[in-house]
């Protein structure tokens, strides 16, 4: 049986990635500085372990075969564009800890995920904006503090594998959404924080879109995400790979699939003064398709049904004033989506 360890498995992709290694049969260790939010992880072993710390990261790898690595202090434009400091601190100091102790504890493979946030922002100024390819990233311009520490990140996976042959893999996330992710509380990505202001929101009611709404960006569901994860970690392939969606829709898009999902109509407030983030983004997936013969294939629609209705219902528990008709999809709502083998 194959050890894998999760890291970050108290968030959002690292919780459904440890599901999805089981299923597959692998004993899988996770480990965070908190337990998932929403339901019980399903790792054999579960370690809370703040990883900023060597000692703790030697801990985390030891006996294990193959490393996920997706701890990151790290949230929406929000959350990212008001934190550089500490997300840059934070994210440095567990990506170069978590890295040199899977060497040393003699790891064969570790997966670092990086983000779409390592693009040049120059490359992002108009919202019909040219699909990001990999070989895009450099001459470099990325977001500050967070997409800059994951470009320097990358670099160092690079190193590790020239210099010392250790194998690493390096996934460039687009957007992701699913349930069981984060919806309040500063961190959330437009996908949840949309789904949470239309469950909120009376059928003719108004909501606030940050931006004028006219900027794009393209979403994957997360059950894509976790089979991308997995394809990439079985390849062969050290670059950085993009694991997105190329379907890219406006913001006031993607708030019109969420409102038609609710069976609502609403009126929306844009606000100039909030946090918008690049103009317009993109994944190109020539290289995606190449390297693993696949790329995501659930649709935005598919994808946010299950979404909203497990925001809604979490909203309803919680005791809030949720509005429109009970969604119809179940909780959890996993797609069943074609699995590679194990
Ligand atoms: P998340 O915030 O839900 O999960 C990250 C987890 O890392 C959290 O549970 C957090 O507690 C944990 N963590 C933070 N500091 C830690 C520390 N010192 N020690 C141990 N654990 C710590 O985020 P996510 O959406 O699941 O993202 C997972 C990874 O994917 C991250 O590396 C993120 O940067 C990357 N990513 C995500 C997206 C996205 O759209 N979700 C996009 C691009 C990149
Ligand atoms: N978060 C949020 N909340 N965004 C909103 C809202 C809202 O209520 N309303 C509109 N938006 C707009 C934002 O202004 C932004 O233009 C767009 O929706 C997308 O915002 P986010 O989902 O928060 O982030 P992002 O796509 O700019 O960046 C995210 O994705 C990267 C990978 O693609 C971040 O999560 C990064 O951390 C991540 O690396």
């Amino acid at each position: 049986m194959r050890r894998a360890l999760v890291t970050g498995a108290g968030g959002f992709i690292g919780h459904h990635l440890v599901s999805s290694l089981k299923r597959r049969g692998f004993w899988v260790r996770a480990v965070d500085v908190k337990e998932p939010e929403f339901e019980a992880t399903e790792a054999h072993e579960f370690l809370m372990l703040d990883l900023r710390r060597f000692d703790n990261c030697l801990i985390a790898a030891t006996g294990i075969d193959e490393v996920y690595h997706l701890a990151a202090d790290m949230g929406g434009i929000g959350y990212i564009t008001a934190q550089h400091a500490q997300i840059a601190r934070n994210d440095t100091m567990i990506n170069i800890h978590m890295l040199e102790a899977a060497r040393l504890q003699g790891c064969d493979r570790f997966l670092f995920s990086s983000s779409a946030c390592v693009y040049p922002q120059h490359l992002q100024t108009d919202a019909d904006v040219m699909p990001l390819k990999e070989a895009d990233a450099w001459p470099a311009d990325p977001e500050e503090g967070y997409g800059l520490e994951k470009l320097y990140m990358e670099k160092l996976c690079q190193y590790y594998r020239q210099d010392w042959g250790f194998e690493t893999r390096v996934v460039r996330f687009h957007n992701v959404y699913g349930p069981l992710g984060t919806y309040e509380g500063g961190k959330e990505k437009a996908p949840a924080a949309i789904s949470r202001k239309v469950a909120l929101c009376p059928d003719g009611g108004t909501l606030e879109v940050w931006g004028d709404g006219l900027q794009t960006r393209s979403f994957m569901y997360v059950d894509d995400c976790v089979e991308g994860i997995f394809r990439l970690m079985r390849s062969d392939f050290p670059e950085p790979l993009n694991l997105g969606t190329d379907t890219m829709v406006t913001i006031n898009e993607l708030v019109a699939v969420i409102s038609g999902i609710a069976c609502k109509r609403v009126e929306l407030r844009h606000d100039l003064t909030k946090p918008q983030g690049v103009r317009g983004r993109n994944s190109d997936n020539t290289l995606l398709r190449r390297v693993l013969g696949w790329e995501p294939a659930v649709s935005l629609e598919q994808g946010l049904a299950p979404t909203y209705g497990w925001i809604w219902r979490q909203l309803a528990a919680e005791g809030r004033d949720v509005y429109g008709p009970v969604p119809d999809t179940g909780i959890g709502g996993r797609i069943a989506i074609p699995v590679a083998a194990a």
